[in-house]
């Protein structure tokens, strides 16, 4: 029997390479690039598995030009670039990167409250262009230690930046679609409204779906503190970001640190850039040596595993694999 194919639509180290090709024909196309515009029809109706990024897109009409595909196999814990039910109406696995990443978006996301709340930016800008020395010490900031800290999600890294405030001192309250037994003696449960009224900082940790998207918006800005700051490291378009400008400019709100964007790579012209009040990240929550590696090896991981009938470690639509393991039976 020939071996599988898989197609990688991003890079993968040298020695993953290595293990991909010892079990499968591997093809590769440049990052972000659509499949259908990469492969003809005869290459693409040999793929059984795919490895990709965020940047490349599995609709419905995607998974078509790929009539034998099997698996996907998403190097990231977010999997909005792939339609999760057109996947699981054709049986095809989707797999993720969870856990690995939790304390590196946990640690991102506390960096930027505390580069908010102190004022960091704007402090670095007044000593370096002389500031400091023609007009004297850098206004008073406000404490960090005792403010409240609301969590809208309470999952995995929710819970981590939780455990990182507590150590701050600070009050941690959460809102999620259910309480969270794990949530117990880290953060109290609150309703909606409390949680954007209450809160100084308010950090969002929810994924992108229908129902989330654009959930934080003029009604929840309107609710908050003109003192209070919003954290997004999870989706750009969970937030109504036209609605976010206008709150940063009229001071609706006091500041807010993003990590991610509804486009991204964000264009130097988007009005974020021009806010003073504004910590800009290059999506780069879990962009760093380990946490990047440890993904690859679980993606590369979970498409081995699928692909040659080991129940992978991490699955978005696990009832796929249930079925494919009854159907053989
Ligand atoms: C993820 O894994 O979903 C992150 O956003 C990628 O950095």
């Amino acid at each position: 029997m020939s071996q599988p194919v898989v197609l990688l639509a991003t890079p993968v180290p040298e020695d993953l390479a290595a293990r991909l090709r010892a079990h499968f024909t591997v093809v590769e196309i440049p990052p972000g690039e659509s499949v259908a515009a990469a492969l003809d029809d005869a290459q693409r109706s040999r793929i059984n598995g795919v490895l990709t990024s965020l940047r490349t897109r599995f609709d419905a009409s995607a998974m078509d030009a790929l009539p034998n595909l099997r698996v996907i196999s998403n190097f990231a814990v977010g999997f909005d670039n792939v339609d999760i039910d057109a996947a699981s109406d054709r049986g095809i696995l989707v797999c993720n990167t969870p856990r690995v990443l939790d304390a590196a978006v946990a640690d991102l996301t506390f960096g930027m409250l505390i580069m908010l709340g102190r004022n960091m930016l704007n402090c670095d800008a007044y000593v370096r262009d002389g500031s400091w020395a023609s007009k004297g010490p850098f206004p008073l900031t406000r404490d960090i230690r005792g403010k409240t800290l609301g969590l809208l999600g309470m999952g995995r890294i929710g819970r981590m930046v939780a455990r990182a405030a507590k150590a701050f001192d600070m009050k941690v309250i959460y809102h999620n679609r259910s309480r969270s037994d794990e949530a117990e003696g880290l953060a109290e449960y609150v309703e909606r409204d409390r949680l954007f009224s209450e809160s100084d900082f308010v950090s969002v940790h929810v994924p992108l779906t229908a129902e989330t998207r654009e959930c934080v918006g003029e009604r929840e800005f309107g609710l908050m503190k003109s003192t209070a700051y919003l954290i997004n490291t999870a989706r750009g378009a969970v937030i109504d970001e036209a609605a976010l400008v206008r709150a940063l400019e009229s001071a609706t709100i006091a500041g807010a640190g993003l990590d991610v964007m509804v486009t991204e790579p964000l264009p130097a012209d988007h009005p974020l850039c021009r806010l003073p009040n504004v910590v800009l990240q290059a999506h780069v929550g879990s962009a760093t040596v380990e946490t990047r590696r440890a993904m690859i090896d679980l993606a590369t991981r979970n498409l081995i595993d699928a692909l040659t009938g080991t129940e992978p470690e991490a699955m978005v639509n696990p009832q796929v694999w249930t079925d494919s393991v009854n159907a053989a039976v």
